[in-house]
Formats: C-alpha cells, sequence, structure tokens
C-alpha cells in the first residue's frame, strides 16, 4: 500500500522550490495553487508576496517561470493577468500518476497522518416505536461517516444510544404483567410481527394509563420498581428491548447498514452513573438547585419569556432525564473509551440540548481541551409539499413503508431493463433492492447533513440527473465494456498524448484522496457525493468524444480501458463510503 501524491501536490512542491530558488530571502511561502479552467492549475501565491515585498508581480512570476523549466511534470507555463501562473500538466505525468494509483488497493488514497479514536452517536431508535424518517437520517449519515473514518484509519467506536428508558416502561411493563401473553409468539417472529405487537400494546396500555386512575397509580409504582432494579420488572423490560431489536434489525437490514449488538448502548446502559454524575456537577457548583430541580445556568441561554432557561439534569420528583444520561455517556466515551472525538448524529432540532450539555461537560472537566465535541445536526425530511413529512393522514410516516415503496419503483425500473441482461428473478430482486436503497440513501447523503431536504422518490430513483442510479449505471457501464473488451486489458500508455475529456477525466480521477481528506475532515459526505456525481459526468462525456473499444490503435484501447476501469475502482470505493452498492449489471 503506498499513498500517491496528487499531481497538485506534486506541483506545489515544484512551485513552492522554485521560489525559495528564486527569492531565497523569504524562504517558503505558499503557491496558493487552485485548479483553473484556462491551464490545469493556477498560482496566485506571487501576487501576495509581491505585495509583501513591494516588488512587481509579474517580473517576480517571471523570476519563478525560470526555475521551472518544462520537463515531465510540467508542459507549459507561463505569466498571466496581473502576476499569476497558468500551468499545464504534461499528458504522461497525467497518466503515470492515474498508473500508480491503479496499483494501489487505496488508489493511492494516504491514511491520515494522526489518527485518532472517535466515538460516534448514531441509529439511535426508540424502544417500542416506530422507526421514522428522522431515523433514516441519523443511520445513513452516520454509517457512512463511520465509514469514511475508518477508510481514513480513524479508530472508531460505534454507539446506538436507543431510547430504552423512561417512565412510559412503567406503563408498558405494567400492561404486560396484567395481560401476560401479549408479547407472545410461536415461533420465530419477523420484525414487523414484532413491531405491531408492540405497537398494539403500546396503543393498548396507553389507553388504560389515560382512562383508569388505578391502572395509572399502579404503572406509577412499576416506574419506581424499574428505577430500583426489581428483578421481575427488569425481566419484563427486557422483553420490550429483545422484541424491539428483532424489529430494529429487519430495518437495519432492508437498509443495508450493519448494526452490531455490541455497540447498543441504549440510555439503560448509564443508569449507574446518573446519580454520580448529578452529586459531581453539584458538589463543583456547576449545577445548583432551583426549585428542587438540578440545574445548570448558561448566560445566553433564555426561554421564550426572556428567563434563564436552564439545563435539567435532576427533576425536582428525583428522576434523572435526558441530559443526565448524556452528560453521563461522556464521560465513559472520554474516561472509558479513550475519545478524543465525540460525534452525535443527531436531528438539529436538539441542537440547544447539546450545546448546553457539551458546556456542561466543559465546566464540569469532563471534556476537556483535546476533546472535540461535534453534533452533526441534520435537517428536516419534507414532503413535496415543503412541509416535515406527513402521511395523507397527519401521521409521521414509518420508515419501512418507505423503503419499501423506493424498493417496489427501482425493481420495476431493473425488470424493465432486465430481459437485454437476462437476470433472473432472483437477481431483479437484489438489485432492485440495492438501486431502491441506494436511491433514498444518495439522495439524503448528497444534500449538506444541515439541510432540510423533499423525499421525492420520482427523483430519486431517476436514471439521469444527480441520483445513485446515475452513478450505479455508470459503473455497471464500464463493467459491461470490460467484459466486451475480449483479449484487450485495460494497461496505462504513459507515452500517448490525451484528447481533452481524457485528460479532464483523468485530472479529476486523481483528486480523490483530496477529495476525502476534505470530506474526512469536516463530515460532509455531500462533498464526496458531488465528487462522485462529477467524476459520472467526466465519464458521459468521455464516451461521447472518446471510443474506447474502437479507438484506433491497440494502445490506445488500453489506455481507454485502463482509465475507465480506474473510474469503476473510484466509483466503487467513493459509493462504498456512503454505504452504497454498485452492481456489477444494471
Ligand atoms: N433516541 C433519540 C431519538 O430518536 C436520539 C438519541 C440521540 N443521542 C443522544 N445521545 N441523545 O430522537
Amino acid at each position: 500500500m503506498a499513498s500517491v501524491p496528487s499531481l497538485a501536490s506534486s506541483l506545489d512542491r515544484r512551485i513552492a522550490d522554485a521560489l525559495s530558488a528564486a527569492l531565497p530571502e523569504v524562504g517558503t511561502a505558499d503557491p496558493l495553487l487552485r485548479r483553473s479552467d484556462r491551464a490545469d492549475f493556477q498560482a496566485n501565491g506571487m501576487l501576495a508576496l509581491a505585495k509583501k515585498l513591494k516588488g512587481n508581480p509579474r517580473e517576480l512570476a517571471a523570476k519563478v517561470v525560470e526555475q521551472l523549466p518544462a520537463g515531465d511534470l510540467i508542459k507549459d507555463v507561463e505569466v498571466s493577468g496581473p502576476g499569476f501562473l497558468n500551468i499545464t500538466i504534461t499528458d504522461e505525468a497525467i497518466v503515470k500518476t492515474l498508473a500508480e494509483r491503479a496499483a494501489d488497493d487505496r488508489l493511492g488514497v494516504p491514511f491520515a497522518e494522526h489518527p485518532g479514536t472517535t466515538v460516534i452517536d448514531y441509529a439511535q431508535p426508540n424502544v417500542a416505536k416506530e422507526m421514522h424518517v428522522g431515523h433514516l437520517r441519523n443511520s445513513v449519515i452516520g454509517d457512512a461517516v463511520v465509514r469514511i473514518l475508518e477508510f481514513s484509519g480513524e479508530k472508531v467506536v460505534r454507539r446506538h444510544h436507543i431510547g430504552d428508558w423512561g417512565t412510559q416502561f412503567g406503563m408498558l411493563i405494567q400492561y404486560l404483567i396484567e395481560h401476560p401473553h401479549e408479547l407472545d409468539h410461536e415461533g420465530e417472529v419477523s420484525g414487523e410481527e414484532a413491531m405491531s405487537s408492540l405497537n398494539r400494546l403500546y396503543k393498548a396500555s396507553r389507553t388504560l394509563f389515560d382512562s383508569d386512575e388505578e391502572f395509572k397509580a399502579r404503572a406509577r409504582r412499576r416506574v419506581v420498581d424499574l428505577q430500583a432494579g426489581d428483578e421481575e420488572t427488569l425481566a419484563l423490560w427486557q422483553r420490550f428491548v429483545d422484541e424491539s431489536k428483532i424489529y430494529f434489525y429487519s430495518v437495519f437490514d432492508k437498509l443495508d447498514v450493519e448494526i452490531r449488538d455490541e455497540d447498543i448502548v441504549g440510555e439503560s446502559g448509564y443508569n449507574d452513573m446518573l446519580a454520580e454524575t448529578c452529586r459531581l456537577l453539584e458538589e463543583s457548583g456547576v449545577a445548583v438547585r432551583s426549585n428542587g430541580a438540578l440545574c445548570v445556568f448558561f448566560d445566553d441561554v433564555k426561554g421564550p419569556d426572556g428567563k434563564p432557561s436552564p439545563l435539567i439534569v435532576q427533576k425536582s420528583d428525583g428522576g434523572f432525564g435526558y441530559a443526565a444520561t448524556d452528560l453521563s455517556a461522556i464521560r465513559d466515551r472520554v474516561d472509558n473509551l479513550k475519545a478524543d472525538t465525540l460525534l452525535y448524529v443527531v436531528d438539529a432540532r436538539q441542537s440547544l440540548h447539546f450545546k448546553m450539555v457539551f458546556e456542561t461537560a466543559r465546566r464540569a472537566g469532563w471534556l476537556t481541551e483535546g476533546v472535540k465535541a461535534v453534533q452533526l445536526g441534520f435537517g428536516t425530511v419534507l414532503g413535496k409539499d415543503g412541509k416535515p413529512f406527513k402521511t395523507r393522514e397527519g401521521e409521521t410516516v414509518r420508515l419501512v413503508d418507505l423503503l419499501d415503496e423506493a424498493v417496489d419503483r427501482a425493481t420495476a425500473v431493473v425488470r424493465e431493463k432486465s430481459e437485454k441482461l437476462g437476470l433472473t428473478e432472483e437477481q431483479i430482486i437484489e438489485r432492485g433492492a440495492q438501486v431502491g436503497i441506494g436511491a433514498v440513501k444518495y439522495a439524503d447523503l448528497s444534500t449538506s447533513v444541515s439541510r432540510d431536504y423533499k423525499f421525492d422518490l420520482d427523483q430519486m430513483v431517476s436514471l439521469n440527473g444527480d441520483t445513485s442510479v446515475y452513478l450505479q449505471y455508470a459503473y455497471a457501464r464500464i463493467q459491461s465494456i470490460l467484459r466486451k473488451a475480449g483479449e484487450a486489458r485495460p494497461v496505462a500508455h504513459p507515452e500517448l498524448a490525451l484528447a481533452a475529456a481524457e485528460r479532464a477525466l483523468g485530472m479529476h480521477l486523481d483528486q480523490f484522496g483530496e477529495n476525502l481528506a476534505e470530506v474526512t475532515a469536516s463530515y460532509e459526505p455531500h462533498k464526496l457525493a458531488g465528487y462522485l456525481y462529477q467524476l459520472a459526468s467526466h465519464l458521459t462525456t468521455f464516451y461521447a468524444e472518446c471510443p474506447v473499444l474502437k479507438a484506433d490503435t491497440p494502445q490506445q484501447v488500453e489506455n481507454r480501458l485502463f482509465l475507465c476501469d480506474l473510474t469503476a475502482r473510484t466509483l466503487r470505493q467513493g459509493m462504498s463510503l456512503l454505504g452504497i452498492r454498485t452492481p456489477e449489471q444494471l
């Protein structure tokens, strides 16, 4: 595995060297290299430098050019405008660099220089509740960020902070005690069945709770038993958790997101720490009692009435809330899991909560300077009307229904093309799922995390435009060309002159590592999606302008196959970092 320097970074080095050779008195200076439409690159560094030295930028640029003889890397360099350099790279350097990438499993992408440990909180549904589009976002974004970070060499610890604790369990457990067979099943249950019995039970117990005072009292006492760790109560609580997990796993499976049991550490997992967390906060004075509740105040956080609105870590009745759990989780993640970065893929509507929780943890000394805490607060999924996505009846949309519909639509598209390809029914079903789920994931990941987006299936499964299907087709089309190539293999020929479309494709391929470095540092999968879409667009232009199998010479056929193959591998790697499959045939 060898990391391959990009053309941009090699060039940057050369110009920086030329700069110091031309102006030994400055030492080092940034050439400020940019991609350019006029040439391949433009270097603007001479402008700033001349200003600093009170010299003439064009003269300075000319001196630098003298130190930059054309050769293996640089084909042409000229001083332009007020004093920047336009630089064209040789075709040979492009193909040579790409050949080095092709020889590496990681396509020449380096590991991060200083990998650390990130604990990421994502895919956190709630026990005994349906999963909705919000859980689509926290699962899909989280999964992509995990893959991207791991690819960079970061150690990643996954935490699924599921909602598995709270007063509602008193009501559910009490109901189950009084109706003991409600969760019994014969044989194995499907995720759907598990959810439907949980739903039934939830509704029935809620109705009873709201209408029957005595049941309400029994349910409240049951909460106390649960919190006291009463064995029978805990065993029943566990049944709800297990039943819900059957459902969660079935949805994650459909979503093609891998979740491991050992990474599910829900709210209940921090129970033993809550009292201590509160005690430490109170003793250190970070939190104070206010009307019996334990509160943390912030100068800049006020309610609508203008009064300070605190973070409540313990309610006046002694109950611990969401904040106490999150604070305890921070202690666990920093002290025990040794995180230096904490990520939270959680709805942007919880931003105030996390702002207050992070600030409290800083004051308490649990989040030290060396530890970064970031909420990747995601936007809302909207319906076609631009309002938060709801069913016609005004209810939240079930995630499974959405996924099923996406897969149905995609399967229809695949089926239509299947005859020509001779796909079996089994293959049609498999590809339909890969295309449908890919479409949903891509639509989500190609919008920046914090933005709202409209859930529009017609657009998502469209073959044209910025969709996963377009990218999957680009990949499959290359595979089909490679299959048809017969004896001809992908082989790089650096001695050949490149057509404009080949150069553009090649230069873009070379930027994969730089794009990933940026995506990794900023946690912005949409920039990777954007890169891949551009890659597929360059490929489309390349096809239109450069015949592959019918190219002029056998060398040119091989070289074009080489470009195709590297494009396919880059697409597959990039898509896989987004959690999206690339079928070999579509
Ligand atoms: N269970 C919550 C929900 O469904 C998300 C939990 C977010 N994570 C956390 N550490 N608070 O909205």
